[in-house]
């Protein structure tokens, strides 16, 4: 049964009757240009296949009756109740998207919605921004809100997708995920520019040119709730005060410099340089993309890990093991991606190394005493909608 057939059926067993229809919204992997879009910097995601289904149905009034396939039901919750830190559990994202939509001015009420998602869980593919996502697209046809028609009420409803994740649960992420979701295109990485909202679709031809975005999940746990990543962006910050900057988009790397020189300790020097030459190596990225430069691509990908390991602090041994065994394999480049401390790392294979690639990675988890990794092949997926009746 697919993940489609299983939120259907789940509908039908909990709730009784039919749904009102059924949406659906991908995960993501981000290509190049990470703990950027909180900087009002640049990133470059790709949405994935793989997605989050939810089969909903308007009720007649403000309760909010959330199940999830694997999960415990809980009580249905009214929307008033919503808030910070309320409900507790996985069905914050979907109510607090409800509640962001409210909040913003769009008129709202109680829904009955199934969910049963593809996109794995805890491997750093954005699987809340995917239930945010499939959420705010039902409530947008449901509610009759129009936000998805094209890509202006696309933006909006991923910036009221941002705000139920910082605000409801908890996570003070910034909008790149819930931008994948919803503004991606089929084929397409999405190349965003976090300080405007801009977009622009960069064809992604890797299967044209023998090669594979292999998704190694490490397995290892990781968390943005665990305060590293507030940490990290409470850096960004300070260095942001001390600099006299608004963001730290506004430091270029040929004035970089300059800028470090008057930072007082070390440790935001580092996160700086971070920051400002990770911007500039997802423009790079994208002139690499534009010019089927895929080597190019590989190089910059190692760059921005190295970065990332060293001067932002954001890898772990997992990560580490799992981009070096994949170059030693013959990658073109890989590099962690997502929030860090865990979940995945990306590697741009040869067609005819994946296996081995995929073995080598396998062994030398193995070796080390690690869990098992997981392999995904990753293609840019298209964004989050409504799924079309089968006959
Ligand atoms: C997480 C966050 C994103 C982004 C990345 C790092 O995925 O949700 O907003 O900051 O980490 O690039």
């Amino acid at each position: 049964m697919t993940a489609c057939d299983v939120a259907l059926s789940q509908f039908r067993a909990r709730f009784g009757g039919e749904p009102d229809g059924i949406w659906e919204a991908p995960g993501r992997v981000n290509l190049i240009g990470e703990h950027t879009d909180y900087n009002a910097g640049l990133v470059l995601p790709i949405a994935l296949p793989q997605r989050t289904y939810v089969a909903a149905r308007r009720r007649p009034d403000r309760a909010l009756h959330l199940v999830s396939h694997g999960m415990d039901d809980a009580a249905p919750i009214h929307l008033d109740a919503v808030a910070p830190g309320t409900p507790s559990d996985w069905r914050r994202y979907p109510a607090g998207v409800l509640w962001a939509l409210e909040d913003a001015g769009h008129r709202v009420g109680g829904v009955d919605a199934a969910f049963a998602s593809e996109v794995p869980v805890g491997a750093g593919l954005s699987s809340s921004a995917a239930i945010e996502g499939a959420m705010g697209a039902a409530a947008s046809d449901l509610f009759g809100l129009d936000l998805l028609a094209d890509d202006q009420g696309r933006a909006q409803l991923a910036a009221i997708c941002q705000r139920a994740e910082n605000h409801i649960a908890g996570a003070p992420t910034g909008g790149m995920d819930q931008a994948a979701s919803l503004r991606a295109q089929p084929g397409h990485a999405l190349y965003l520019d976090c300080a405007d909202s801009s977009v622009r679709h960069v064809p992604f031809r890797l299967g044209e040119h023998g090669l594979t975005l292999l998704v190694i999940d490490t397995r290892a746990e990781h968390s943005h709730a665990t305060g590293q990543y507030g940490a990290r962006r409470a850096d960004c910050e300070r260095a942001c005060a001390r600099l006299g900057v608004e963001t730290l988009r506004e430091i270029s790397v040929d004035d970089m410099a300059a800028h470090l020189s008057r930072l007082p300790d070390e440790r935001l020097r580092k996160r700086v340089r971070h920051v400002v030459t990770e911007t500039h190596r997802v423009r790079q990225a994208v002139q690499a993309m534009d010019a089927d430069d895929f080597a190019e691509l590989g190089r910059l990908f190692v760059d921005s890990h190295a970065s990332m390991r060293d001067d932002y602090e954001i890898s772990c041994p997992e990560l580490d093991l799992a981009v070096l065994t994949a170059l030693e394999a013959g990658a073109l480049g890989a590099r962690m991606t997502g929030g860090g401390f865990g979940g995945s790392a990306i590697a741009l294979v040869f067609d005819q190394a994946l296996d081995a690639t995929r073995e080598a990675v396998s062994a030398a988890f193995s070796r080390q005493g690690h869990l098992a990794p997981q392999f995904i092949l990753a293609q840019a997926g298209g964004p989050a909608g409504r799924t079309p009746l089968r006959p």
